[in-house]
């Protein structure tokens, strides 16, 4: 079970991106986790710093786990998705699984939350819908996508409630803006309502539970329902292979 989150393998400073090395390389953050965080905003110095020595990092950081050459969904999930990640997506798949569901809401299950494994919260059902449609059926990057609006309005015909959870992570009184109320009633009356719906009667927050079961039961559904490219994701010329490319590489300055 350890091998999901522990087998990474870390380069050593030999082994890293030859055409910077030897050099001091400089990592400023993607704007879109930096910004609003109070942090000062150094940019400017580390540009002013640079040198044949120094320069921005282009290419495998060290600090993380090696990927494939050709990289397949779950070296994602290994190499790059943190523990909570991780586990909430497999659990959601397999709870998903042991309630009888198909195949593709199990495979909706396993890909709802995946922008948020390495790549960005805000919006996270759209972006993770983009990041699949190359890859899976029409439904099941459509049950990604409105997961996300779904997720705050009851449907007491499945026994779906407001998540308990989200009274903590946002207030008791909040309220989700007009494009996520959009979504939802035009979700509602799409023939496959049901198939985002049973994403969020499984979408369980247990983040601290550790995983009981082997994720190799997912294989065959995966196999099934997610086309891996030949040449590895990020590198198939695919619309979304930049996306793919920036989890492989999320420090590169440009
Ligand atoms: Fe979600
Ligand atoms: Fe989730």
């Amino acid at each position: 079970m350890r091998r999901i989150v522990t087998s990474a393998k870390v380069r050593s400073a030999a082994q890293t991106a030859a055409p910077q090395a030897g050099r001091t390389r400089l990592i400023v953050p993607a704007p879109v986790g930096n910004i609003g965080m109070g942090r000062p905003n150094d940019e400017m110095e580390l540009l002013r710093s640079l040198s044949a020595e120094r320069v921005m990092m282009m290419g495998d950081n060290p600090a993380l786990a090696e990927m494939p050459e050709r990289p397949r969904l779950m070296d994602f999930y290994r190499l790059r998705f943190g523990d909570i990640q991780i586990r909430h997506l497999l659990q959601c798949a397999k709870h998903a699984l042991d309630a009888g569901q198909n195949e593709t809401v199990v495979t909706a299950c396993l890909l709802h939350d995946i922008a948020n494994g390495a790549l960005i919260r805000s919006d996270h059902g759209y972006w993770g819908a983009q990041l699949v449609a190359p890859y899976v059926s029409e439904e099941i990057a459509w049950a990604v996508r409105f997961h996300q609006a779904l997720r705050y309005f009851p449907d007491e015909s499945v026994g779906y409630r407001y998540p308990e959870s989200y009274h903590r992570f946002f207030g008791p009184d909040y309220v989700p803006p007009d494009y996520i109320q959009r979504d939802y009633e035009r979700a509602r009356l799409h023939r496959w309502y049901m198939t985002a719906r049973l994403v969020t009667l499984h979408d369980l927050y247990a983040f601290d539970k550790p995983l009981d079961f082997d994720p190799a039961i997912l294989d065959d559904i995966i196999a099934r329902n997610f086309k891996e490219p030949e040449e590895g994701l990020g590198f198939d010329g695919s619309p979304v292979a930049h996306m793919w490319r920036t989890m492989i590489w999320p420090n590169n300055f440009l």
